[in-house]
């Protein structure tokens, strides 16, 4: 991967200002600080390697040279989207779903931030916001996609069972084109995120749909249930042992198939 292939992959698109970096601690860090500093909506930042990688509730995320795409993109959100700002991670989710398609593999949303091929996690989202007073300023939408065999971690490390786009493919496919397409994707949703029809997408992408799951909320409050949906906010809806449905927020939240 270099600067001037990358600038010249993704020059098809309507992107802010582009930043590489061959080695770095983490994109979404760059990315909070650069968005504090009024960059462009659209603006993103790629790197080969992150050696401070971070992914939800202050889980480490393995980005070794050559392996991975890693990158954040900066959205500055139009007024007309700020009511929808919870369901940016469903878009997410949805133009990765929509990249691994194009691939011709069949993957699943595992709510709310991950990205699974045979069970498996290949890929994850971390969104974090910068703030102007009480507003939102900007959405850093950071994503980790393990697309090299030796982009997935030892598994003493991993929580859940994680596999990469070569293990399935045979071969890796190339970073920039794949970024290119996750990121056509993202451009083409993003006007319809409001709509029915992007959460009727979304829903349809859920890992676990009608299946047994514990939902474990901090470090001691846990549901058991079936999945049944997502509400409109994006929340999961779980379908209880009572027959009651219950709202599940984004947050402390880890899923899991209860078997
Ligand atoms: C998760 O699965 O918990 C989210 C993983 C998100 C990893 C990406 S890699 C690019 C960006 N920079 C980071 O430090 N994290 C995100």
């Amino acid at each position: 991967m270099d600067q001037q292939t990358l600038i010249q992959t993704l020059s098809n698109l309507p992107l802010g200002d582009i930043r590489y970096f061959s080695s770095i601690g983490s994109t979404n860090d760059e990315a909070m600080q650069w968005a504090s500093r009024g960059v462009p909506d659209l603006s993103i930042i790629v790197a080969d390697q992150q050696t401070a990688g971070r992914g939800r509730l202050d889980r480490p995320w393995f980005t070794p040279p050559a392996t991975a795409l890693a990158f954040s993109l900066i959205l500055r959100p139009k007024a007309e989207e700020m009511a929808h700002l919870s369901r940016i991670v469903g878009l997410a989710g949805l133009a990765l779903a929509d990249a691994f398609g194009k691939l011709g593999l069949a993957p699943q949303i595992k709510w709310p931030n991950d990205i699974l091929l045979n069970g498996r996690k290949v890929a994850g989202i971390l969104i974090e916001l910068t703030w102007a007073g009480e507003d939102v300023d900007c959405v850093v939408v950071g994503v980790g996609v393990n697309v090299a065999k030796g982009a997935t971690p030892s598994t003493d490390v991993l929580r859940f069972p994680a596999i990469s786009l070569e293990h399935i493919l045979s071969e890796a496919p190339d970073r920039i084109r794949l970024l290119n397409s996750i990121l056509t994707s993202f451009i083409s949703l993003r006007p319809h995120m409001h709509t029915d029809s992007f959460m009727a997408s979304w829903e349809k992408s859920l890992a676990y749909q009608g299946m047994d799951v514990r939902v474990e909320m901090g470090a001691d409050q846990a549901i058991l249930g079936k999945v049944s949906g997502l509400e409109a906010d994006g929340s999961l809806k779980i379908l209880d042992e009572h027959g009651k449905s219950i709202a599940v927020r984004f947050g402390d939240v880890r899923l899991r198939l209860f078997a």
